[in-house]
């Protein structure tokens, strides 16, 4: 099934088809252009209003990121991870691209599965599930599931005894903007013991998992994770267990990809020379760059007295911080880049009607605030843009994806659903 229909409109809003003819547009301009068609959109309907920041997706860079994975990691099945981005257009085009899901909740396989996709394309990649939500994914057919601890074991043997598991073993990239191996992951000098249990109480262990933490940047805590899953594969199959699959879990990161997909994969090849099924739980890799993010300037403060003779920068507050979709400010410690959106649309509602009040084009330096009255939210220290920004201005940031839209909150009473337009710079492959 196509997504986009077959007349390959540019620019979708929700269930709107807005027919273009955009078509050989570059990528970064078929953003800008939707930009433009979305503020102008807002700007219309309402003196004041474009009170939420709003998405542009471009569904023809998932299809890039695709060919991308296909072409450096071939034979690694991707199971996106849904937690990092869980828009349903999005994850339909994964779902028609053929990737595997990894979901860590009872929301997130309805969510696939509400797309109709085949639950044994569903691995349940939680290591700590409440019963409640085993006993709702054998409900709905997904059987592949991960585990590090006893406990575990027992809750599984009694709310899913025919479940596949995956024992997730430890593993760590200490420069990955997120380690996860504080939290989950079986010690190699537990991994004996817990298979010997899930022998014992006739559970079926059918691979090894692991997930080096989300941004990693090193090749070898792949390798060494690898090499643990040897391992522990090594002991399954002494205690009788035919353990078949290999899940390397995420991490990866588009800038660094390239090179390190050859090496994960002749770590694989040498510890893993034949019989098994590779999969890995790739995130941000997919969703990342998908997104760009445009927020409204809904006030300013130009700095007056002493701090404006010492020279600290004006501020803007825009209509979106780190309770929304900028938390990777604090939790990535990601330094944004703002653009400011130049549009004859775009610029601020506000200015026009000021005589003498023009704009003046040449650098300014600012600092940028989100819309809660939390001092924590600040989204920009301090960036240096091209020209004054007013009061009702767009400020664009790309490569928003992930872990943004879901991990906002409604901390102090503001939105946390956005709306999203979609474009498709490329042609979607019939299916
Ligand atoms: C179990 C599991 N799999 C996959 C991912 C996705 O990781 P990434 O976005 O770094 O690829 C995460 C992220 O936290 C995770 O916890």
């Amino acid at each position: 099934m196509a997504l986009i229909p077959a007349s390959r409109e540019a620019v979708t809003i929700g269930k709107v088809i807005h027919a273009t003819g955009y078509r050989n547009l570059p990528p970064d301009e078929l953003v800008d252009l939707a930009i433009e068609s979305q503020v102008a959109r807002i700007v219309k309907r309402s003196l004041v209003g474009g009170d939420e920041s709003f998405f542009i997706a471009d569904l023809g860079q998932v299809i890039r990121q695709h060919r991308r994975w296909t072409q450096n990691m071939s034979g690694i099945r991707p199971y996106y991870a849904v937690k990092c981005n869980c828009d349903p257009t999005f994850l339909k085009v994964l779902a028609e691209l053929g990737t595997g899901f990894d979901c860590a909740s009872i929301e997130e396989m309805r969510a696939v599965l509400s797309l109709g996709v085949d639950p044994a394309r569903i691995l349940f990649a939680n290591p700590c599930k409440a019963p409640a939500a085993i006993a709702f994914a054998r409900q709905v057919g997904v059987f592949r599931t991960t585990f590090d601890n006893i406990d575990e074991l027992d809750t599984i043997k009694a709310h899913m005894p025919e479940a596949q598991l995956l024992l997730r073993i430890y593993a760590n990239d200490e420069g990955a903007f997120i380690c996860l191996g504080e939290k989950f992951g079986a010690q190699l000098d537990t991994t004996e013991e817990l298979l010997s249990r899930a022998w014992e109480i006739g559970l079926n262990v059918i691979g090894v998992s692991f997930h080096v933490g989300t941004g990693a940047t090193n090749p070898a805590s792949f390798c060494k994770g690898i090499k643990d899953a040897r391992l522990a594969f090594s002991q399954a199959e002494r205690l009788g267990f035919h353990p078949k699959i290999l899940d390397i879990g995420g991490g990866f990161q588009d800038d660094c990809f390239e090179s390190m997909a050859p090496i994960i994969r002749e770590a694989i090849r040498s510890e893993f020379p034949v019989g098994i099924t590779a999969i890995a739980e790739p995130g941000r890799f997919f969703a990342r760059s998908v997104y760009t993010l445009v927020c409204r300037v809904i006030s300013r403060r130009r700095q007056l007295g002493s701090a404006a003779l010492s020279g600290v920068p004006d501020m803007l507050y825009q209509n979106d911080g780190i309770y929304g979709n900028f938390m990777n400010v604090i939790m990535e410690k990601e330094i944004m880049v703002p653009y400011l959106v130049k549009s004859k649309n775009a610029r601020g509602y506000l200015q026009k009607s000021k005589p003498g009040d023009a704009l003046q084009v040449k650098a300014h330096r600012y600092s940028i605030w989100g819309p809660t009255c939390d001092s924590t939210d600040c989204v920009v220290r301090e960036v240096t843009l091209d020209s004054e920004v007013k009061v009702g201005d767009w400020l664009k940031y790309k490569n928003m994806g992930a872990y943004t839209s879901t991990t906002a909150t409604q901390f102090n009473g503001f939105s946390n659903t956005y709306d999203t337009l979609y474009v498709n710079s490329e042609t979607l492959p019939e299916y």
